[in-house]
């Protein structure tokens, strides 16, 4: 379990000054992250981020080469990607593949900003999110929480829909999907997007990516998750990878992956259950 000593909350200096030291120590205590003056040597802060043009206050991550970076599911590029995204035709929709008469219902593995689960529920996928990166989890909570509202205060019950398709877990996947696999019926599909490995030239990396590795740290632990993942799946596990980049190997060198999807950037692998069941590889 990652449990970085290089973040600390800071109270938020808008507003009354007793609910912001209320609301922080509430989060401190939640997600067990110190507050910024039990910790001076955090070098990302979480916090709460304001502006005059858009008042509403997000928790947001801040550190100091980049402004704030928050999770927003009613505009930016979250909003945009529902909007023009790509629609059922994107790979990332084709990997999830289809069953006779329903949308699988997805575990998403590695949540993180909840870019690729807000696609899937926009698209009518239920998505579980786990997240284990403590305030990773505490972003996506504030975002889902503060989506719903916006979305009943505009009366978008499309996008309050999809919000609520989409339920969050602060957990490591790898056991709870190892404690799940008592209820497997229930998980059609585990998607598991790791982090990539640390690149040489990091400069073209974005902002959110960037706040992400600072916090979390490359990959070192995902064969751990796809192999709870094939063991919890009951229609298919689907893994995220850079285009080029090796496929994930696991102790059994025969599990690999029985489909690919490719695109620009991005590969999908494919692990189909009922292949590997067929062929020995996996018990039921
Ligand atoms: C590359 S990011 C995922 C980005 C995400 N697909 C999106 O669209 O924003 C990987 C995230 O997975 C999380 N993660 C990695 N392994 C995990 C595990 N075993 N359990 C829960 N979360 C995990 C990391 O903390 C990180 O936030």
């Amino acid at each position: 379990m990652h449990t970085p000593d290089n973040i600390a909350i800071q109270i938020s200096p808008f507003g009354d000054p007793d609910q912001a030291l209320q609301a922080a120590q509430q989060l401190s205590q939640q997600y067990q992250i110190p507050l910024a003056q039990d910790n001076q040597n955090a070098s990302i802060l979480l916090g709460w981020h304001q502006t005059a043009k858009d008042p509403i206050p997000k928790l947001a991550l801040f550190q100091p080469e980049s402004g704030a970076v928050f999770i927003d599911f009613t505009q930016g590029k979250k909003a945009h990607r529902r909007q023009f995204g790509g629609g059922k035709g994107q790979p990332l929709v084709r990997a999830m593949g289809k069953l006779e008469n329903r949308l699988p219902n997805i575990i998403d593995a590695t949540a993180g900003m909840g870019g690729d689960s807000f696609v899937l529920a926009s698209l009518g996928f239920e998505v579980l999110m786990l997240e284990r990166a403590r305030a990773v989890a505490a972003l996506l909570e504030d975002a889902l929480r503060r989506g719903k509202n916006t979305a009943t205060h505009t009366h978008d019950t499309e996008l309050l829909d999809i919000l609520s398709r989409l339920q969050l877990l602060h957990t490591n996947s790898a056991s709870f999907l190892q404690d799940a696999t008592d209820t497997k019926p229930t998980i059609d599909v585990v998607y598991m997007d790791p982090m990539y490995p640390e690149k040489k030239k990091k400069a073209a990396t974005k902002k959110e990516m960037k706040v992400l590795q600072n916090l979390v740290g490359p990959d070192q632990d995902s064969q751990h998750l796809l192999q709870a993942a094939l063991q919890a799946a009951r229609y298919r596990v689907v893994v995220k990878r850079p285009k080029g980049a090796a496929i994930i190997t696991l102790d059994n060198p025969k599990l690999t992956p029985t489909a690919q999807i490719a695109s620009p950037n991005t590969r999908y692998d494919i692990y189909s259950i009922k292949a590997f069941l067929s062929a020995g590889l996996l018990t039921p």
